[in-house]
């Protein structure tokens, strides 16, 4: 488990952590790490990119680290389904706990945009699915190099600042 040092992220997460099926996720494997680290860093992503750029990040951050959210319910799928379905699963699994926000149910159904083929309603959802997308290159150790995932990163802040100021 990734430890992040930072207060206001922890008091974000901690009602998620508390929850038992939540931390089911840690004995999950997902892209050769374990689904909870994986939804730990996306979460952690998108509370920095978010808060950065002044929009709604505790929202957000919820949502991120809820996105993947599933377990088996996909097993019977073809690997095309899985990819398409979890979100639905992981959106089902969350309002169990929880009063999602529009916002917030928009990210996490939306996250595997364009494998899914509804787009994004929400700036912050869009956010999500681009830095869960930088979370799995980073995770599945595809051999991008460090400045090359920078400079990704620093390409979706111009793009998110263009967006906001039109
Ligand atoms: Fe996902
Ligand atoms: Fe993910």
């Amino acid at each position: 488990m990734n430890s992040y040092m930072d207060e206001e992220f922890e008091s974000i997460i901690s009602p998620i952590l508390e929850i038992d099926e939540f931390n089911q996720l840690k004995y999950i494997t997902h892209h050769g790490i374990t689904r909870f680290d994986h939804s730990m860093r996306v979460a952690y992503f998108s509370y920095k990119v978010c808060k950065a750029l002044h929009l709604n990040y505790k929202e957000v951050t919820e949502a991120a680290l809820l996105h993947d959210f599933f377990f088996h319910e996909v097993e019977h799928e073809s690997k095309t389904g899985r990819l398409r379905h979890h979100p639905d699963y992981a959106v089902k699994n969350a309002s169990k706990y929880f009063d999602l926000t529009d916002r917030q149910v928009d990210i996490i159904r939306t996250h595997m945009f364009p494998v899914t083929f509804t787009p994004p309603k929400y700036l912050e959802s869009w956010i999500v699915d681009f830095l869960d997308d930088i979370a799995a290159v980073y995770e599945k150790g595809y051999c991008i190099h460090h400045e090359v995932r920078m400079t990704m990163v620093l390409f979706m802040f111009f793009v998110v600042n263009f967006v906001k100021m039109r």
